[in-house]
């Protein structure tokens, strides 16, 4: 047990290497040294018999893990949709850390259960959702979505006289489930994770841009959930979600929103009308670890019908404070204890308010802009319309666009993926990080370039 001197070093030497890592993250390489790689095998032993000295093992977790990290916290990181974290969001994360605090029950976690009522106010007051949505603090959108559709579950058996909390599937009346061609595979695993199956489904056709095309709509009868999506993975389309609420609401259908990162546009005057319509759905998805450039991991479910996702997670136990005047955040997710993610929310939506958020991600779209317009210039193929912050791009043929994008990724000024759209092998570039400025774009347009001419395409 370290005594307070040593607490205080071993604190102190945590930031000070902490900040090291993030002062360097602007320059350092985005893809680690492939030297750097293989030494995180010194991590693989046996469990040592005797303990250790904490400061060695900080250190050795620096020293051998810092340099294997590939830099997504970085400007230049434009894989998957990753945000990286803003500055004030890790510095009370540290905080929220230390207190340690199992936000399940607001009684015994009073400063963190507020902050995290705070923070879901905020954001449905900035995605204009219904004022008294339910809302849950959850690892991610995988899990947002499993929770919202769980509500949903709930909500449309209920209606139909079957209590599926009480008696579960079997022998259920037959429900159908709409989702779309370019359905996230993460609200696939959540309907076979909630007993619907991940291929029990109908699948609306898409369009081009990978939206929902309302005019080729599947028929609505009988029990209904539908579940959207606002920002398509790779194009970073919006399905028509308005328009799908006016058709399948009056019949009684549940619709849910997977909007991971696009959910974020309703928080930008300029992109709101991607979100029109929205919040006449049921629940929502999202994340704020992507685009509000929160640490990992936190996502958010938001559902209208309060008593439906609080009927779908909510336990009482005889020990456990469950009976209270308060909100218990654990009524409102499938995990008891956790840490207090949400607390991240309240501090970077705190740090920069509606017009910095908005900001934010008017920045990341106009650099994606900046990109697809570069790429269009130099005789390279985007792929998709830029509505938001994804840029696909062809640099040729299937070979030669895995060729380029492995070298793009290896030579280490920035780093993109590679995807299949609609048939054919791309690159994609999602803008998501709060510090990504134009000089960070042109940067990695001009390695991105090298390496394509180098290529002779
Ligand atoms: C549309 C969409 N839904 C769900 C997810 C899953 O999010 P998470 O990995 O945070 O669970 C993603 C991840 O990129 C996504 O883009």
């Amino acid at each position: 047990m370290p005594d307070k001197s040593e607490l205080r070093a071993l604190l102190s030497e945590a930031a000070e290497r902490s900040i090291r890592y993030r002062e360097n993250s602007v320059e350092r390489r985005v893809a680690p040294a492939p030297e750097a790689v293989v030494a995180v095998e010194r991590f693989v032993e046996p469990l040592p018999d005797s303990g250790s000295d904490d400061t060695d093992v900080l250190a050795m977790l620096d020293d051998i893990g810092s340099p294997a990290t590939v830099t997504m916290t970085g400007p230049r990181y434009f894989g998957f949709v990753i945000g990286g974290s803003l500055p004030v969001t890790v510095a009370t994360n540290w905080l929220t850390t230390a207190w340690d605090q199992n936000v399940g029950m607001h009684e015994v976690t009073p400063a963190t259960a507020t902050l995290e009522r705070v923070a879901m106010d905020w954001m449905i007051d900035l995605f204009g959702l219904p004022k008294n949505a339910a809302a849950s603090f959850v690892t991610g959108a995988t899990v947002a979505n499993f929770s919202a559709l769980a509500a949903a579950r709930n909500r449309v058996f209920a209606d139909i006289g079957w209590n599926v909390e009480a008696d579960g599937l079997i022998g259920a009346p037959p429900l159908t489930i709409i989702v779309s061609e370019e359905t996230h595979p993460t609200v696939f695993k959540s309907l076979g994770l909630l007993g619907f199956g991940r291929n029990r489904v109908v699948k609306a056709a898409v369009d081009e841009q990978g939206r929902i095309d309302i005019g080729r709509f599947p028929d609505i009868g009988g029990p209904t959930i539908v579940c959207t999506q606002a920002g398509n993975v790779n194009t970073g389309a919006f399905d028509p979600v308005g328009e799908i609420c006016e058709l399948v609401k009056p019949k009684g259908a549940w619709v849910h929103v997977d909007g991971a990162f696009g959910l974020w546009a309703a928080a930008s005057p300029d992109l709101e009308h991607l979100c029109d319509g929205f919040q006449a759905a049921d629940s929502w998805a999202t994340d704020a670890h992507k685009w509000l450039n929160v640490p990992y991991d936190c996502g958010v479910a938001f559902v209208r019908d309060n008593e439906a996702l609080k009927s779908a997670m909510a336990i009482t136990a005889e020990y456990l404070m469950t009976e209270t005047e308060s909100r218990n955040p654990s009524d409102f997710t499938p995990e008891l204890s956790r840490r207090a993610r949400g607390v991240d929310v309240w501090a970077a939506l705190r740090s920069l308010g509606r017009q910095g958020t908005a900001d934010m991600i008017n920045r990341c779209c106009s650099n994606a802009r900046r990109f697809a317009g570069a790429l269009t210039e130099a005789g390279y193929e985007v792929l998709n319309d830029v509505v938001l912050n994804q840029v696909l791009v062809s640099f040729g043929d299937d070979a030669t666009n895995r060729t380029i994008i492995d070298e793009i990724q290896r030579e280490g000024t920035c780093w993109c993926g590679v995807t299949v759209w609609q048939g054919r092998t791309a690159m994609r570039i999602s803008v998501c990080n709060w510090s990504t400025t134009t000089e960070d774009v042109d940067r990695s347009l001009d390695a991105i370039l090298a390496i394509a001419r180098q290529q002779n395409y």
